[in-house]
């Protein structure tokens, strides 16, 4: 089994890292045309193979795409993260072009690849990245719903006072600070609805501090977060190559599902070996469906600029 991740920066070692923790593939390519960035990382982490028990090898590479033939999954990372103050959306421009040439090269050495688009803004680069691939939309996923949900859950814990892995959640819509919708119905504690737990006004709260969580993360790091991304492909990965049917939200290109088409924007997916394996159309409240439509609008207006 093998899987090509397309940028060496921080997330997409980052997901090198978390993959080959998991033991679940025997290589890894690491492609950055920063020349010797992909090479000192790949060495630096298969270094620390020995102390964490697994041997996954990691193979570094600059332009030499016909390394990634034969990749059940193929990750984009390449592109610019967001500095202090900026939205993802506005790396539009400086993005397009990269995922587009990344995909396109991708394609021409690993066709059957399933493509998990990470690089920002998400749900309009996976867009491109179907566009460019020609593929199936099944097998082009955009990651970003996954890490919103994990945030989500990560900002209840911390206001519940439990343990986050008792907690469920889920966040739909676009990967954006105003586009996201984290879904208050949805999240519980061991089954108990959290709206039984947190007043209305508490719970609104943590639906705040989960939209803008990734713009938190950048101020303090001045620049956009890694462990979270890559872990969240790390499970996506994972559930991809061994078919897990795993019901994951990701960002998929919508054909009349919850009422939009002609987008990708994060909705509940069934993941597996084919990628996306089933749209599972939730019952929303009114209200969310609102908060949908208004992301779809806006993601469309972001796509309108490629
Ligand atoms: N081919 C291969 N690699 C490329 C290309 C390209 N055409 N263009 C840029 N890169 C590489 C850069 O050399 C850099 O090493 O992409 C890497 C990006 O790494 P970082 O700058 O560390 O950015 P990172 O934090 O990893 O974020 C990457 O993921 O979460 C999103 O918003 C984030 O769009 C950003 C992307």
């Amino acid at each position: 089994m093998k899987v090509s991740i397309i940028g060496a920066g921080n997330v997409g070692a980052t997901c090198a890292q978390f993959i080959a923790m998991k033991g679940i593939v025997s290589e890894i390519v690491l492609l950055d045309i920063a020349e010797g960035l992909a090479a000192g990382k790949a060495m630096d982490l298969a270094q620390s193979m020995p102390a964490l028990g697994f041997d996954t090898i990691i193979h570094p590479e600059v332009s030499d795409y016909s390394k990634v033939a034969n990749s059940e999954v193929v990750v984009v990372t390449s592109g610019q993260p967001r500095k202090p103050g900026m939205s993802r959306e506005e790396l539009v421009a400086v993005n397009v072009s990269i995922v587009e040439s990344v995909v396109k090269n991708a394609m021409k050495h690993a066709p059957n690849a399933v493509f998990v688009i990470v690089t920002n803004p998400l749900d309009t680069m996976t867009l491109v990245a179907l566009k460019a691939s020609g593929l199936p939309k099944n097998k082009i996923i955009g990651m970003g719903a996954m890490l919103d949900s994990n945030r989500f859950r990560y900002f209840l814990s911390q206001k519940l006072q439990k343990p986050i892995n008792e907690i469920e959640a889920m966040v739909i819509g676009g990967h954006g600070d105003t586009t996201m919708i984290p879904v208050k119905e949805l999240a519980t504690y061991k089954g108990i609805p959290i709206s039984e737990l947190l007043t209305d006004e508490v719970f609104d709260e943590v639906i705040k501090e989960t939209m803008v969580g990734g713009a938190t993360l950048t101020k303090h790091l001045g620049t956009s977060a890694w462990y979270g991304p890559g872990a969240a492909v790390a499970e996506l990965v994972d559930a991809i190559v061994n078919d897990k049917k795993k019901l994951l939200p990701n960002s998929v290109y919508l054909e009349g599902e919850f009422g939009i088409e002609g987008i990708c924007i994060g909705v509940p997916c069934i993941i597996g070996k084919n990628g996306v394996e089933k749209i599972i159309q939730i019952k929303l409240t009114d209200a969310d469906l609102v908060k949908l439509n208004a992301s779809a609008k806006a993601i469309n207006e972001v796509n309108g600029l490629i």
